[in-house]
């Protein structure tokens, strides 16, 4: 969508997968979904250092409403849980930099039935949404129907563009239509929508990430020219720092989300993170790779029998990303391959591993080498061609 919105993936934070729909504030105070929740999280990202990263969205997802709107029919918080109102929260996310981001649904509930917009609805809840400060929507796509949908999402781009407030708007439409043409269209998506989630729900497991890998891996013929600067297809959430993936498991998502140019938005307690989460989740070259201005979506380029794939995303500057990704479950394994063999073909390379976070000898396309990959993790490599950019050598080629 060209509303000059999210030229790169947008980042930042948002409460489904980690919080969900908890909303028992008598009993789990820390954890509910309440105000005190997202301004918990909107300290963190504004002293921890996301901010400055580009984690710069907070983001509510459902169960914040109440289950009636108001006199006048607007949507309005549960009164016990925001207290102090959306616009209230929001003027607090501000003033730590920060953007807020809320959730709707086009339908007749949201997906834990709370109130959703139905057509007649949709001006009136992009207005409230506007005059409360919000700068990013997630319209979901419970209780509706592809009818319905096939006039909403248009509806609610236009809606939220006549309220003259910047608003990101991420449509979950394609993945209540199986994700796929004919019944998708991914031209019109790019024109109306931010960012879409094409396909189902993370889940706090390995297994999770990899179906949803797979899936885009497999749909990659449709899925990466639909991407680029201002439109985004969305694999879901980061879910690092969570409970279902090891540090190698963590480093394959934050790769391979990197390599699809996917919006990264962690769902996660930003409280209790541990430290070799941050160090993942703050890592300045992948995330460097995931926002890159060129904004071309990565590929898988091969999958070898031996379980190792290599997935490669074109850069500015003429760089490149590499991802030697290994499925395997035995112990790490040693690949060999060349640059030349991997779309690299421009003779003679600077090489920074990302996670090593070190700068590796030069390799030229045409030279074999090999390395070592852990099960389920991976080797993410950041490569310029020789002479590297006049930045790229005054740094070495190193994020500090
Ligand atoms: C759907 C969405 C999720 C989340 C829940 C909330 O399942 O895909 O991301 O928003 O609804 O109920």
């Amino acid at each position: 969508l060209d509303n000059g919105l999210m030229r790169t993936p947008p980042m930042g934070w948002l409460a489904w997968e980690r919080f969900r729909c908890d909303i028992d504030c008598e009993n789990d105070p820390k954890n509910c979904i309440s105000e005190n929740l997202f301004r918990d999280m909107a300290d963190r990202l504004a002293e921890d250092g996301w901010r400055e990263l580009g984690y710069v969205y907070i983001n509510i997802d459902d169960c914040w409403a109440s289950k009636q709107r108001d006199s006048q029919g607007r949507l309005q918080p549960d009164p016990q849980r925001f207290p102090g109102g959306i616009a209230k929260l929001a003027r607090y996310v501000h003033d730590r930099g920060l953007k807020l981001g809320i959730y709707g649904d086009l339908g007749t509930f949201t997906c834990m039935g709370y109130p959703g917009t139905t057509l007649d609805r949709i001006d009136t809840d992009a207005q409230t949404f506007a005059e409360w400060g919000i700068d990013m929507l997630k319209l979901d796509g419970c209780y509706s129907n592809a009818t319905v949908q096939e006039q909403g999402y248009p509806l609610m781009s236009k809606a939220l563009n006549a309220t003259g407030r910047p608003i990101g708007y991420s449509c979950s439409w394609p993945a209540y239509q199986g994700g796929l043409p004919p019944k998708v269209n991914y031209t019109q998506l790019g024109q109306i929508c931010n960012l879409w989630r094409n396909y189902g729900d993370i889940q706090d497991s390995w297994d999770s990430v990899l179906n949803i890998v797979d899936w885009f891996s497999t749909n990659q013929d449709v899925l990466q020219p639909a991407a680029g600067p201002g439109r985004w297809n969305d694999p879901d959430m980061l879910i690092i720092g969570d409970f279902g993936l090891s540090l190698d498991q963590s480093r394959a998502q934050m790769a391979l989300w990197a390599i699809m140019a996917a919006p990264l938005f962690m769902s996660n307690d930003l409280r209790t993170l541990s430290s070799e989460a941050r160090v993942i989740l703050q890592n300045k070259a992948v995330i460097s790779i995931n926002q890159d201005q060129m904004g071309i979506q990565g590929r898988c380029l091969l999958k070898e029998k031996s379980g190792i794939e290599v997935f490669w995303r074109p850069l500015s500057n003429s760089a490149s990303a590499l991802v030697f990704f290994s499925r395997r479950t035995d112990m790490p394994y040693r690949y060999t391959t060349s640059l030349g063999k991997l779309n690299c073909t421009a003779g003679t390379y600077m090489v920074y591993d990302v996670f090593l976070e070190k700068l590796l000898p030069e390799l030229n396309d045409s030279k074999d080498f090999t390395v070592s990959i852990n099960p389920t993790g991976v080797v993410m490599w950041y490569l310029w061609p020789l002479p590297a950019p006049q930045e790229v050598r005054e740094r070495g080629g190193v994020y500090p």
